[in-house]
């Protein structure tokens, strides 16, 4: 294959793995409007709102989740509604204004959404340096220095306790939503905030 065919196909399925993206999102959007059609007259909304800077309970320690039950699952569940609504790649509970250690990430990988409540971060290694974003803070976004590796223990929806390693992109989605639960945001660890023109594909977390 000539060097012009390999670019050729290299294009075409960069656009076919963009384009199944964009066609699993919409179906998530869909699921949770259809979801949302059945709320209809009922108390509870899938998408809850954002909560953006400044606000105080985006910057305190926010307290341990004790029961494991309905109200947890529902938390969790809209959540989930949210982050995929606002195309974010993680959310912390204070981001929809709940004092409560939940926090969830989905980087559109094999990992699939991982639910964290209660975690901590036991282990850290390497370092990496890239953009971030964070849905508190539309439209801002900067650079941030942070462990390449990181090991967590938490606990799932079930109150089943777990260990998770990542690096990489998703260790620092991780890292990013275990911050919120301390009232760490990602503003106060960035080294160079990023002009609109070097913002192509940057995620929000
Ligand atoms: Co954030």
């Amino acid at each position: 294959m000539g060097e012009n065919d390999k670019k050729k196909k290299n294009a075409k399925s960069a656009y076919l793995r963009a384009l199944e993206l964009v066609i699993s999102r919409s179906l998530i959007k869909y699921k949770i409007y259809s979801k949302q059609l059945l709320h209809i007259g009922g108390t509870e909304l899938a998408i809850r709102k954002i909560v953006t800077h400044p606000a105080e309970i985006l910057e305190k320690s926010c307290k341990a989740v004790v029961s494991f039950d309905k109200k947890l699952t529902s938390i969790l569940n809209d959540m989930y509604d949210t982050m995929i609504e606002f195309d974010g790649v993680g959310l912390a509970a204070p981001q929809i204004g709940l004092d409560a250690r939940i926090a969830i990430v989905d980087i559109d990988d094999e990992f699939g959404t991982i639910e964290m409540i209660n975690p901590r971060i036991i282990e850290t290694s390497g370092e990496q340096t890239d953009p971030e974003g964070c849905l508190s803070f539309p439209g801002l976004y900067g650079e941030v220095t942070r462990p390449n590796f990181v090991k967590i223990e938490a606990f799932d929806r079930k109150g089943r306790e777990y260990t998770l390693e990542a690096e990489g992109f998703l260790a620092r989605a991780i890292q990013h939503e275990i911050d919120h639960l301390d009232g760490i945001l990602f503003t106060t660890k960035v080294s160079r905030f990023l002009e609109d023109d070097e913002l192509k594909g940057v995620e929000i977390e």
